[in-house]
């Protein structure tokens, strides 16, 4: 089977920061999982660069759009490898080929008649690049969003027909339950349909960075037409030679944060269903990453509210994983939630340093010492297996609906419960027994054998350290497979801390 996943295309007006690595990491831990179970995966990523928000801060900056996007595409860019990404493709909406391809999609849209011209007077957010209906609008005409004043637009625009949509949206919903999750953010989508559907701008005429409207002279598209079609123009280009389309779409998961979640829930399947093209299957909203400023009061971590967590000095100090770990589980994947250096402190040392990396150390360091460095060939412990046995499908079942802090949740239920197993068996008193050499024999097994197994669904998460564990327990191989299902006998290796202390 084939797997498709997408992350939200970042804006190139500033450099990344925790909140971009974030919507990207859960996107990456998703397909990894999957390529753990075989599928054919697609995981895509890349930058979005046209419109106003870029425009602006180019001006800000003194330089052109394109030389600012240049720039910042770079940093994004260089952002996947450190944060171990493992994307299939860099999209870049700049990319002439995606130009090409926005143009021929949209013009279906116009040929199948959806695009009509009109004049647009309303309130637009620069920063958002979004026309706010009046129920949007903050207090004073602001942004409720970026809390900066909303400019008056007046000007000619050729018009989407999303009320042409309206039954259709409804229906879509009505009909697939899972289009939008979580429940919440399902609702919302919904509601906003069923309080009535506006036209909304295709074009515009005022600026003049974005893709030329092949039917319209002198109008560029409205960004974000422009850059919700990445998702599926990226696939005709990404492979030199092959057109991957026919191959992965559609889309099995776009991964966003829940502020763009009316153009991905309302406007992208409209566009779809006006160009003839099949929708997306599910849409996996995710909350925002919240930072504590001064005086207390929480606030989500964006380039222009200039409270930014720097993902590059937390992964410095404490290495790649730790950050992609303590995201997942700090916060529940699909909420809002807090993140600070002293709950990353706190989790670092109680659950990575001592939960499991000690639990691997301490299991790796008695397998040399009482079985010169061998794991015993015999069956694991029956007293554990019961406790193994539903990870399997648990795991699955919640990642197949994006529920990555509660895979995670049931993984670490896991380790826990072998931190247990070790002081329950004390395989160091069992050592000063020969009598009891079988036992020793047994628990020293189960203990590589249930390390071997969380290793593996941890893998997706903490890509770097779960190699390197699953190296020195002599399994190296990372597919999905089952406590027990290893016959043990293999020779293991010495392990330096897998989180040590940061300097
Ligand atoms: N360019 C548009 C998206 C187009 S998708 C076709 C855009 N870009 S953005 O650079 O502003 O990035 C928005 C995305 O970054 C959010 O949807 C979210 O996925 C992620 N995040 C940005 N700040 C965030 C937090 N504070 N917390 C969690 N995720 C955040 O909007």
């Amino acid at each position: 089977m084939s797997f498709y996943v997408t992350t939200p295309i970042y804006y190139v007006n500033a450099a990344p920061h925790l909140g971009h690595a974030y919507s990207t990491i859960g996107a990456d831990i998703l397909a990894r999982h999957m390529r753990q179970r075989g599928e054919e995966v697609f995981f895509l990523t890349g930058t979005d660069e046209h419109g106003e928000p870029v425009a602006q801060a180019a001006e800000r900056e003194g330089v052109t759009p394109k030389e600012l996007a240049d720039r910042n595409a770079a940093r994004f860019e260089a952002l996947m490898p450190r944060i171990n990404a493992s994307n299939d493709f860099f999209i870049r909406t700049s990319d002439p080929r995606h130009k090409r391809r926005v143009q021929d999609v949209m013009q279906k849209v116009y040929d199948n008649g959806y695009a009509y011209k009109g004049m647009y007077e309303g309130w637009y957010c620069p920063r958002c690049a979004d026309f706010k209906t009046e129920a949007e609008v903050g207090p004073d005409q602001t942004c409720p969003i970026h809390k900066i004043a909303l400019d008056r637009e007046q000007e000619e625009n050729w018009f989407f027909q999303l009320s042409a949509f309206q039954d259709r949206l409804e229906q879509l919903f009505v009909d697939n339950p899972g289009f939008v999750r979580p429940r919440q953010r399902y609702n919302e989508a919904l509601s906003f349909i069923r309080g009535g559907l506006q036209d909304i701008s295709l074009s515009r005429s005022k600026i003049t960075w974005g893709i030329d409207v092949p039917w319209a002279p002198g109008h560029v598209f409205y960004v974000w037409f422009d850059a919700l079609l990445n998702y599926y123009t990226a696939l005709s280009f990404a492979k030199d030679g092959t057109d991957l389309t026919d191959a992965f779409w559609p889309a099995n998961f776009h991964i966003i944060g829940k502020d763009i979640l009316k153009f991905h829930t309302i406007y992208w399947p409209a566009t779809l269903m006006a160009a003839g093209i099949e929708l997306p299957q599910q849409v996996f909203s995710h909350g925002y990453l919240l930072m504590r400023d001064a005086s207390g009061s929480e606030h989500k971590m964006s380039k222009s509210l200039g409270n930014v967590l720097d993902p590059f000095e937390v992964m410095d100090r404490f290495g790649t994983d730790a950050l992609r770990y303590y995201c997942f589980r700090e916060v529940s994947f699909g909420q809002d939630g807090g993140v600070s250096t002293v709950t990353f402190g706190e989790r670092y040392e109680s659950e990575l340093a001592n939960e499991l990396g000690n639990l691997a150390s301490r299991t790796l360091a008695m397998i040399g010492r009482y079985r010169d460095g061998v794991v015993p060939a015999v069956g694991v412990d029956p007293e554990l297996e019961p406790d193994f046995a539903g990870l399997h499908a648990d795991v699955t079942g919640l990642l197949d609906q994006a529920e990555i802090t509660q895979a995670l949740d049931r993984i670490w239920t896991r380790v826990r419960r072998l931190n247990r197993y070790v002081e329950e068996r004390a395989p160091w008193q069992l050592a000063k027994d020969e009598a009891k050499a079988d036992e020793l024999d047994r628990t020293l097994r189960s203990l590589a054998e249930g390390l071997r197994v969380v290793a593996v669904f941890l893998h997706p998460y903490m890509p770097e350290s779960t190699t390197k564990l699953l190296t020195a327990l002599g399994t190296p191989e990372t597919q999905l497979s089952d406590f027990g299902s290893h016959p043990g006998g293999q020779a293991v290796e010495k392990l330096p801390p897998l989180f040590p202390k940061p300097e």
